[in-house]
């Protein structure tokens, strides 16, 4: 047997050289991968290879003489596993098999095995050659290939957000998941080998979309955007697809993976978050407006309120000539107009005061039918709905009297061939869940509708913005609806318009209900006064920062016959007072830097407790609350206004 065994690398110079036996000794002997190795004719080692001895872990000495079974382990070669192999060699003249074997050390390892019968040159089987080959490596490698694989494929298949799906190079669908159903609608085996351009709307699948895309994501790898897709119900969505050709290692196109996601959400809400960001942009812009509006409205109110007295004094004195007198009703006029554009003004910038009352809106729209038909003209028929009975609201009836006059002239310029608008009210319980943006309550739901040319979007969407008119210069001012606004937010209500091309407008003014009505006779029937009647001359103080107003109250008060002192700040104002102790009235204005209207009144109170005072305030001066103890005239004011503060004034 000795000379079977190959127990030492030969060094050659060249294999050539060596005798024939000797190559093929050299050869095995050189093998490292694989075991090659022979059995006899019963199955015992008899040559052993440097291969074997690495895989097996026995040295040639261990290991020749011994039965092969030994590789194999204890189950199989109790199931005789090594006699069936050889006994399969000599029937069918090879045995080839992959199982576990032991090696010396009793680690097992998974392995190819030929065995070839080897036959003497009469036919006789005298023993075996044996190859095996060590396929541990081989074999995780796969396992740990087919688990990823796997892995893969349930990671794909359970992500519900995306759909990911393949299509073959033609884009007919190769495989589905989960989310491609939740977001297409389609069960696997419904949508497999159907065609992918069924996602796309119809006037892109005609217009050749699915194909472009391919063809793009064939060219240049991958085709990427966000578009319309149709889901199996029909409905749509949009969505943002990324295509990627796949190709194989030669480069040859063998499908694409597509994902697609549902951004429908997304860019719903991006486009709520861009409709607050321009709500607030108009927001901020409206109180820019109403700052300035309201800056400029409180000046030019001081400077008509002279102008409109000074008129009507050189009125009273100019009586005869007529042509003075025109000139100066046509000045007066126009003082009037501007007094009325800056309440409007002051009304938008929500800063004007509030003649709070109950008011009877029935009976408020009664009272003003005459002017209201003046004011609309012939061609147009107004007609009144109201409830029978209806709470009342508390309000200024001025303010809500020149709001209701300005949307029946809108309705008028709105029917330019004439027709019909309704003016109505009814009641209106909110809670808290409403969605007109109003506070819980019990609303006065007030209307003017009428069936004209009606808003486009662009009209509406600034129709009340002050100074929006489409009324054309000189015409319209564009503030009618923006001091409608003002007024109703500042009465704790809203305005809302609802208007279509061709369709008509309704206004609606909501205003929150007064808590008890009014009861005819709670209300202390308002004491006649007839102003100025049998009145003393009087020794009167007036105090105003504005030289020119304060020049004005003293001209009015000199024309009613009164002697006046004038003052033109609060620290002036006492000095006065001290110096005069023959003094009936104080006449002051509030807003005045250094010490304020009602700062003064404090301190000439502490020192003539029974002086009569009237305290003159613009729009919304003071602070809600404020407690004076003097009589309140409001600014502008004219000679009537001021006649009946100072009677007022006098019988506290
Ligand atoms: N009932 C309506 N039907 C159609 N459009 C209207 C109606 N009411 C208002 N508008 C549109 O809204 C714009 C603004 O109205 P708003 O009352 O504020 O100002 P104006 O009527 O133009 O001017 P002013 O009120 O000073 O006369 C109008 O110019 C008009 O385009
Ligand atoms: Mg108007």
């Amino acid at each position: 047997m000795e000379q079977h065994l190959l127990q030492k690398s030969p060094i050659v110079r060249t294999a050539s050289s060596l005798p024939v036996e000797d190559r093929y000794r050299v050869l095995i002997e050189s093998i490292t991968e694989y075991a090659v190795y022979l059995l006899d004719e019963n199955g015992i080692v008899i040559s052993w290879n440097p291969g074997a001895q690495k895989s097996m872990g026995y040295t040639a000495d261990e290991i020749i003489g011994q039965h092969f079974s030994v590789f194999y382990r204890p189950t199989n070669r109790a199931a005789g596993s090594p006699e069936i192999a050889l006994k399969t060699a000599v029937t069918e003249g090879r045995f080839e098999a992959e199982g576990w074997r032991v090696r010396k050390d009793g680690t097992e390892f998974w392995t190819h095995v030929v065995i070839d019968p080897v036959r003497s040159t009469d036919g006789a089987v005298v023993g075996f050659a044996k190859i095996t080959r060590d396929l541990t490596e081989r074999r995780s490698a796969e396992q740990a290939l087919r688990s990823s694989e796997e892995q893969f494929r349930i990671l794909v298949q359970s992500v519900t957000d995306y759909a990911i799906y393949m299509l073959d190079p033609k884009g007919f669908v190769s495989s589905w998941n989960l989310g491609a159903e939740r977001i297409k609608g389609y069960k696997t085996d419904e949508i497999l080998g159907e065609h992918f351009s069924r996602f796309y709307p119809e006037a892109d699948r005609k217009a050749g979309a699915p194909e472009e895309s391919l063809a793009i994501a064939a060219k240049e790898g991958r085709f990427e955007r966000e578009a319309w897709r149709v889901r199996k119900d029909g409905t749509t969505f949009l969505a943002h697809v990324i295509i990627d050709a796949i190709r194989n290692d030669d480069g040859e196109l063998i499908g694409f993976a597509k994902i697609t996601r549902d951004v429908t959400e997304r860019s719903k809400a991006q486009q709520a978050l861009e409709r607050t960001r321009e709500q607030l942009f108009q927001a901020q812009k409206l109180e820019a407006i109403g700052q300035l509006t309201g800056g400029v409205a409180h000046d030019f109110n001081n400077l008509l309120m002279v102008i409109q007295s000074s008129l009507s004094m050189i009125r009273k004195r100019v009586s005869d000539d007529s042509k003075l007198v025109s000139l100066l009703d046509n000045a007066s006029q126009a003082a009037a107009r501007g007094a009325t554009l800056t309440q409007r003004m002051l009304a938008f910038a929500r800063r004007q005061d509030l003649d709070q009352q109950m008011v009877s809106i029935p009976d408020l729209v009664r009272g003003m039918t005459e002017m209201l038909e003046r004011a609309i003209g012939p061609a147009t028929a107004i007609i009144t709905q109201f409830p029978l009975s209806l709470p009342d609201v508390v309000t200024d009836p001025n303010q809500l009297e020149s709001v209701l006059l300005n949307l029946a002239v809108n309705a008028r310029d709105a029917m330019p061939s004439g027709g019909s608008f309704v003016i109505s009210a009814r009641a209106e319980e909110l809670d808290v869940f409403n969605d007109h943006k109003l506070n819980a309550g019990r609303y006065v739901r007030f209307s003017v509708k009428d069936e004209g040319l009606g808003m486009d979007a662009a009209t509406l969407s600034r129709a009340t913005e002050p100074f929006f008119t489409t009324k054309g210069v000189g015409k319209g001012t564009g503030l009618g609806l923006a001091m409608a606004q003002g007024f109703a937010e500042q009465s704790g209500g809203r305005l809302m318009i609802d208007s279509q091309p061709g369709a008509g407008t309704t206004v609606e003014i909501w205003i929150p209900a007064a808590m008890s009505s009014r009861l005819a006779d709670d209300t202390p029937a308002p004491q006649t006064i007839v102003p100025g009647t049998n009145r003393q001359p009087l020794t009167i103080l007036a105090v105003d920062d504005d030289a020119l107003v304060l020049m004005n109250t003293v001209a009015m008060l000199e024309d009613l016959g009164h002697s006046v002192s004038q003052a033109s700040s609060g620290l002036r104002a006492l000095e006065v007072l001290r110096r005069e102790p023959k003094l009936d009235l104080l006449i002051t204005d509030h807003a005045m830097p250094g010490m304020t209207g009602v700062e003064l009144i404090d301190l000439v109170r502490a020192e003539r407790p029974h002086l009569p005072v009237i305290l003159a305030t613009g729009y919304a001066e003071l602070p809600s609350g404020t407690q004076t103890n003097a009589t309140r005239l409001a600014k502008p004011f004219f000679d009537d206004d001021l006649e009946k503060a100072m009677d007022l004034a006098l019988r506290r």
